[in-house]
């Protein structure tokens, strides 16, 4: 390749020289390593190129613009001819590969990383197989939720203290509009839709300014779970949550069952399970030896009202499932940050 250099004919011809010096040595270069260190030699900071380029400011004002282009088309030239020799090594190296005896184009290639689903994913199919099989309608909500149904409807008026344990993001300024923080308000949609008796649950993802640790996250599963009809009683909300845990962990589990309020449920109660972790305490629980799992109650009659239905005539019991808190115990999770994380390492165990 012919490069025209600009400048007087005594700095041509020592460029013509510098240039003709590389092209030389980069054809003679064996390999790739080799090729870099002749380009280093002239392109590089202390090389000959630059050394040219130290001279422009002890030239004549007049001549240091030509001097300066021709000594940047210098350098481009030899990096041309430093890339098109490499460009020619690596075809040569792979024709040298292909023609090498033990190569066989026909053999299949490697085989791809497959993926597979998350555990919250894994455990939320089977939760939905196991309540579909009782009888139950699998519901979906929106993650966005009105002021109204994540709070309003579901006896939380904007005063009530039960607000400040659901911090939430509020995504409007009016502060109609929050990411939900449960998935309760599904509930409400739930009463509006469907004709009453009706069972169903709603997987899905809650949002909370929390301060994370290792059972607290910003962005969690839960699963509620819904049954209206008539004269339903604790009776039938602990028949429901003991075929649940038993589906669910297919063993023995030591729960407990205590009082827990919840405005949107009278009676409410908070069933625990004991920690997989530990035997007198540990991060996971606490230092308790229980994880809080399982929320539950007698729909309370201000909510039948807000989806429309007469709790004269109606009654019925819901439960929203700590799904993440679910998955953590039964695959020994020790941390819920790890479930959101997206780290291979993890998610590659399921
Ligand atoms: C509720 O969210 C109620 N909506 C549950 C309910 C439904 C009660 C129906 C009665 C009737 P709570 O704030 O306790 O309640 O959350 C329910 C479960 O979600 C907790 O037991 C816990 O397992 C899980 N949970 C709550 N906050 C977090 C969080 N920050 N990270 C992970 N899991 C959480």
């Amino acid at each position: 390749m012919q490069t025209e250099l600009e400048g007087t004919e005594e700095q041509v011809d020592e460029r013509e020289a510098l240039l003709e010096d590389a092209r030389a040595r980069i054809e003679d270069a064996g390999d790739a390593d080799a090729v870099k260190a002749v380009e280093r030699d002239f392109v590089g900071k202390k090389g000959s190129v630059s050394a040219l380029m130290a001279k422009i400011p002890s030239l004549p004002p007049e001549e240091r613009r030509d001097f300066g282009q021709g000594v940047n088309e210098l350098k481009r030239a030899i990096q041309d001819a430093a890339q098109a020799k490499l460009d020619a090594l690596a075809k040569a190296r792979l024709a040298q590969d292909r023609s090498a005896s033990d190569f066989d184009p026909t053999l299949p290639p490697p085989a791809q990383a497959r993926g597979s689903l998350h555990p919250i994913t894994q455990v939320t199919r089977e939760l939905e197989d196991l309540f579909e099989s009782m009888g139950y309608e699998v519901l979906d909500g929106p993650e966005v939720e009105l002021d109204f149904y994540n709070f309003e409807a579901l006896n939380i008026p904007s005063d009530h203290p039960a607000r400040d344990s659901q911090d939430t993001f509020f995504c409007d300024d009016a502060g109609h509009l929050v990411m939900r923080t449960h998935t309760s308000p599904v509930q409400i949609r739930a009463m509006e839709r469907l004709e009453p008796p009706f069972r169903v649950v709603v997987p899905g993802k809650c949002f909370r300014q929390e301060t994370t640790d290792a059972t607290h996250d910003h962005t969690f599963h839960q699963m509620e779970g819904l049954v209206v009809g008539k004269d339903i009683s604790v009776a039938h909300l602990i028949g429901a949550m003991k075929t649940l845990l038993e589906g669910i962990f297919e063993r023995e589990l030591d729960v407990r069952m205590r009082p827990g309020f919840f405005p949107f449920v009278e009676p409410g109660f908070e069933l625990d399970a004991r920690c997989p972790f530990c035997r007198d305490g540990c991060s996971v629980c606490k230092q308790t030896t229980w994880i809080e799992l399982l929320p539950c109650g007698l729909v309370h009659p201000n909510v039948l009202r807000a989806g429309g239905l007469d709790p004269d005539e109606w009654s019925g019991f819901a439960f929203g499932l700590g799904l993440s808190r679910l998955v953590m115990l039964r695959e020994q999770i020790d941390d819920i940050r790890h479930m959101l994380s997206g780290h291979l390492r993890f998610l590659e165990q399921f």
